[in-house]
């Protein structure tokens, strides 16, 4: 019985032991690739890196792809990279350099970077290249830009060096392996190559596993900016943009100049003014605020028509300004105004609060009660 009890312990032990120290390290193997010469080898490297059982691999690729072969290779997002213990990229060499795919999807990585979110996370760095020319030289390019993240990166030395096949030019660096995939006298990446790529991924999973715990990956993952649908805030506030008003004269409804949009509307509803006139003369100002209302609501309507019918692209309302018609006298623009302002924060909310300028004036075109000026900024 008490053998049976010591027996049982032990086994306990040993499970929870394992399950302390289990916890494998999560490597994401991050590629792209044209042709699937560096697929091949994130395969391998993925293959590596769970060979010692403390270590799983997760191959991703940075943009789809047409060929067929990385059809089901999942897609990553920047927000994801933080959640890892270690990072192994893999991308064509272009010209000597990182490819360009893979050089946009780095470039969305600023947000990380300001916030420090990577650095202390192991990386490494693999690349197929064609003839070979430059292949050193691009994966120290590819260094640089993940140093400038501030991650650990892990050479391959001289690893291997001795086990290849020496009759054949091989893709063999110190800094990570590569293939000579226009080197087509022999199947490509070779054997050499793919067993290089393994005891690469094989020994980045060691360092991955050592640094583990040592910066705060988890903690560190970007918070996902509370995107807000702007079509169902419209929805919501059962707000209906009425048709792209026409220009009265010789100009057009918005222009575009980089990314800022610049548009001017009058209250025209249904091809007619709405409360036409003069504040405290013809009109009162419950009128003159409808007549803003239906305004701002033509500016929207020509803003969704700048964006190509996405108001989600509107980063920021930069810009109102409001002109009233009023008498000498009036002095209380910004109350009128408030109307257009307010519902610009209503619908975009931190990005729809803007700058503003009011005015009053002796009369409007088309006898309009108001006029307003906006600019937007625009993906
Ligand atoms: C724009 C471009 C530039 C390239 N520059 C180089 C180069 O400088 N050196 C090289 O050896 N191969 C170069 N290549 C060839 C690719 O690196 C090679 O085809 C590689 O194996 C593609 O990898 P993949 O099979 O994963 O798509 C270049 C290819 C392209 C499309």
């Amino acid at each position: 019985m008490n053998k049976i009890f010591k027996t049982t312990l032990l086994i306990l032990t040993i499970v929870f032991m394992n399950n302390i120290q289990g916890q494998e390290a999560k490597i994401l193997v991050l590629i792209h690739s044209d042709n699937g010469g560096t697929y091949t080898l994130a395969q391998e490297v993925a293959k590596g890196i769970e060979s010692k059982g403390n270590a799983k691999a997760f191959i991703k690729k940075v943009k789809p792809s047409d060929n067929p072969s990385l059809k089901n290779v999942p897609l990553a997002t920047v927000e994801e990279l933080t959640s890892y213990n270690g990072i192994a990229f893999g991308s064509p060499v272009y010209f000597g350099n990182i490819s360009t795919p893979m050089s946009e999807f780095f470039s969305k990585t600023v947000d990380l970077w300001s916030k420090h979110a990577l650095e202390g996370m192991p990386a490494t760095v693999f690349m197929s290249a064609g003839s070979g020319a430059g292949k050193e030289l691009a994966i120290q390019s590819f260094w640089n830009t993940l140093a400038v993240h501030g991650m650990v990166l892990v050479s391959n030395g001289i690893m291997g060096n001795d086990t290849i096949d020496k009759t054949v030019p091989q893709g063999n660096t110190v800094l990570g392996v590569t293939s000579l995939a226009s080197l087509n006298n022999i199947k490509r990446p070779t054997k050499s190559e793919r067993h290089l790529a393994k005891l690469q991924g094989e020994n980045f999973a060691n360092v991955a596993n050592a640094l583990k715990g040592t910066f705060p990956t988890h903690k560190k993952s970007i918070e996902k900016k509370e995107e807000v649908d702007i079509n169902t805030v419209l929805k919501e506030k059962q707000i209906k943009l009425p048709e792209v008003p026409k220009p009265a004269g010789s100009y057009q409804p918005y222009v575009r100049s980089g990314n800022l949009i610049f548009i001017n509307q009058v209250a025209l509803k249904d091809g007619k003014i709405v409360h036409p006139g003069k504040l405290g003369q013809d009109i009162n100002e419950e009128q003159v605020n409808e007549a803003t209302t239906a305004t701002i609501l033509n500016v929207l309507s020509v803003l969704q028509d700048a964006v190509g019918g996405d108001l989600n692209k509107v980063k920021k309302c930069v810009q109102l300004t409001g002109i009233f018609n009023t008498k000498d006298d009036f002095t209380k623009h910004a109350d009128l105004m408030n109307v257009a302002s307010n519902l610009m924060v209503d619908i975009f909310g931190e990005k729809g609060k803007h700058a503003r300028a009011t005015y009053g004036a002796s009369s409007i075109p088309v006898n309009s009660s108001v006029e307003i000026q906006a600019i937007f900024e625009v993906e």
